[in-house]
């Protein structure tokens, strides 16, 4: 399997994605100022369209400021100065303003309600930077992972907001649904009402994510059953490329001429250890949630999982709206859908066999009472055994 680090690993099904890079570039080439909110579930591939944009400006001669973001507790700035102000960030180190942010951030406590006044100086700072840093020239802002962002960074980016996009600069925030922060909240409100233009990244098409398969492990073709695992992973590129390690981890991909098929059930448990980590992040009251959604199946109504559950539909509802913003169940109606099979099975067989029963017993009660045909009702009474 090619090694996803390497620089030759291919993009695969995102033409659309990068002709609008490329559009967004050249209007800022031209002159112009523009900002993207770039958004998907965990895995989607940002950080991957992110590298692709970085090597579209190089060779456009643009330059890329890219800043990381490592959690909400990071130093004050954390963000913008990884951004603005690291070892290669050219242009204006030698600048006044430079200087004095530099000297500024050195003494700045923790809490802004510590040194109000050195805070708002910090934020004119910082913001004089990034007005005046495409005045020789066009620039891309790159804000990788903005849900992570420190506070400053983020009050910093909402007041930029009320002024609109950054002159000759491309700026590209990237985020995943959850978690959810207020702070957050205002600075996308705000870019938003300042024209930001808003991307959500979709997982792969199904021919896509075959295309990534078959690159990965070099093949023609991918054989049924692997292409069936694969179809489990609803897109996810980082599923894609975990289901491949997996597979190869556990010796179960047979070549035969170019096609490449799964033999045998070896690797079942690692794959649920695929599944559970992709969902990790959600905490454990949205997990709990999920993992009794997952005796209904692939989709299930929410009044039939609040009956399951016996909890308030109100009460799930708020719950699942985590699961809604990390693009693990999509709704359809009063219906829910779990996006990847692959996370529902694992919450599935994450479950201990007598809460599975239990969860089984209660599914019969609950979509017997709710109307459902009787071989559904049976069908799960069978499991409660
Ligand atoms: N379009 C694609 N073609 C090929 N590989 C891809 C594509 N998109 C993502 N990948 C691969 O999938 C994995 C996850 O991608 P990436 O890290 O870009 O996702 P992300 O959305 O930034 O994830 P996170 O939510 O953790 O920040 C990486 O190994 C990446 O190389
Ligand atoms: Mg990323």
């Amino acid at each position: 399997m090619t090694e996803p680090t390497s620089p030759t690993r291919p993009l695969v099904g995102r033409g659309a994605e990068l002709d609008d890079i490329d559009e967004l570039l050249s209007s800022v080439a031209t002159g112009g100022g523009a900002t993207v909110l770039l958004e998907g579930e965990a895995g989607v591939g940002r950080t991957r369209l992110v590298e692709a944009l970085q090597r579209a400006a190089e060779l456009l001669g643009i330059e890329v400021c890219l800043g990381r973001a490592v959690g909400p507790t990071a130093a004050p700035y954390a963000m913008l100065t990884d951004a603005l102000l690291g070892p290669a960030r050219g242009r204006d180190d030698a600048g006044p303003v430079v200087a004095e942010l530099t000297a500024l951030l050195e003494v700045l406590p923790r809490e802004r309600s510590d040194a109000p006044a050195r805070f708002a100086r910090a934020d004119e700072l910082f913001a004089a930077l990034v007005r005046r840093r495409g005045e020789p020239g066009p620039w891309v802002l790159v804000l990788e992972d903005v849900h992570l962002a420190d506070p400053c960074t983020l009050h910093l980016l909402a007041g930029l907001a009320g002024e609109g996009a950054l002159p000759r600069a491309l700026t590209v925030m990237t985020m995943r649904g959850v978690p959810h922060r207020a702070d957050l909240d205002v600075v996308v409100a705000g870019w938003t009402r300042a024209g930001a233009r808003y991307l959500e990244l979709r997982p792969l098409s199904p021919a896509a994510t075959a295309e990534l398969a078959q690159h990965l492990l070099h093949a023609g073709s991918i054989g049924p059953a692997l292409r069936g695992v694969l179809g489990t992973t609803g897109g996810n590129p980082r599923l894609v490329v975990d289901v491949l390690r997996t597979a190869e981890a556990c010796g179960v991909l047979e070549r035969s001429g170019g096609v490449v098929e799964a033999v045998g059930t070896g690797w079942l448990d690692e794959l649920d250890e695929v599944g559970r980590a992709h969902v990790q992040h959600l905490g454990p009251q949205v997990l709990t949630m999920l993992g009794q959604a997952s005796v209904l199946g692939g989709s299930f109504v929410v009044g039939d999982l609040a009956a399951l559950a016996g909890e308030p539909v109100t009460e799930c509802w708020r719950t699942l709206r985590h699961g809604l913003a990390a693009g693990v169940v999509h709704a359809r109606g009063d219906r829910l859908v779990f996006r990847h099979d692959l996370v529902r099975t694992s919450l599935y067989a994450a479950l201990d066999e007598g809460q599975r029963r239990a969860l089984h017993a209660r599914a019969a009660w609950a979509l017997r009472a709710a109307g459902a045909p009787p071989h559904v009702v049976a069908a799960h009474l069978e499991r409660a055994r």
